[in-house]
C-alpha cells in the first residue's frame, strides 16, 4: 500500500518546513505579499502545517476556521490563487519533495479554489 501523503511530504517536521517556506515566499512575491503584511508570519506558517498535516493523513492538529470563513470578503482573485499555487510549487522544490507528492499537494489546493475565490 501506497503511504500517506502525510508520510511522503516528511510527516509533521517536512510539511513545517514546506509551509515555513510558503510564507516566506508569500511575503517576498510582490503579486500577493501585501494580503500578508499584517500577518504573524509564524502563526500563518503552523496554521497552515496544521491544516496540511490533518488534511494529508497526518493526527487531526488543525483547528481553525474552515476555508471559506478566512477567506470571506478578500475577493481574492484568479491571479493571487496562481500566485499561491506558484509558491506551493517552489516551496515543495525547495523541500525536495519529489515530483507524484508535487502533483498530489497541487491538485489538493486547486480543489480548494472554489472555497478561497471571489468570496
Ligand atoms: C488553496 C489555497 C489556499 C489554502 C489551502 C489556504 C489556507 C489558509 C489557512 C489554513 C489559513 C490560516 C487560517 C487560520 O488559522 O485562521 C489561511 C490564512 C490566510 N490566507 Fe489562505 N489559503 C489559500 C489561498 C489563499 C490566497 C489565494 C490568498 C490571497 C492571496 C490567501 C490569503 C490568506 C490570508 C491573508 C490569510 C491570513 C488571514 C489572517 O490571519 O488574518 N489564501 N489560508
Amino acid at each position: 500500500m501506497t503511504p500517506s501523503l502525510y508520510d511522503r511530504l516528511g510527516g509533521s517536521d517536512g510539511i513545517r518546513a514546506i509551509c515555513r517556506d510558503l510564507v516566506a515566499l508569500h511575503r517576498a512575491n510582490p503579486r500577493i505579499a501585501p494580503r500578508f503584511a499584517e500577518v504573524d508570519p509564524d502563526a500563518l506558517g503552523e496554521s497552515a502545517a496544521r491544516f496540511f498535516i490533518t488534511g494529508s493523513g497526518g493526527p487531526a492538529l488543525y483547528e481553525g476556521p474552515d476555508m471559506v470563513a478566512v477567506h470571506q470578503g478578500m475577493n481574492i482573485d484568479g491571479e493571487e490563487f496562481l500566485a499561491v499555487l506558484d509558491d506551493a510549487l517552489q516551496a515543495l522544490n525547495q523541500q525536495g519533495v519529489g515530483q507524484r507528492e508535487q502533483e498530489e499537494v497541487l491538485f489538493i489546493l486547486y480543489s480548494l479554489k472554489p472555497q478561497v475565490m471571489m468570496l
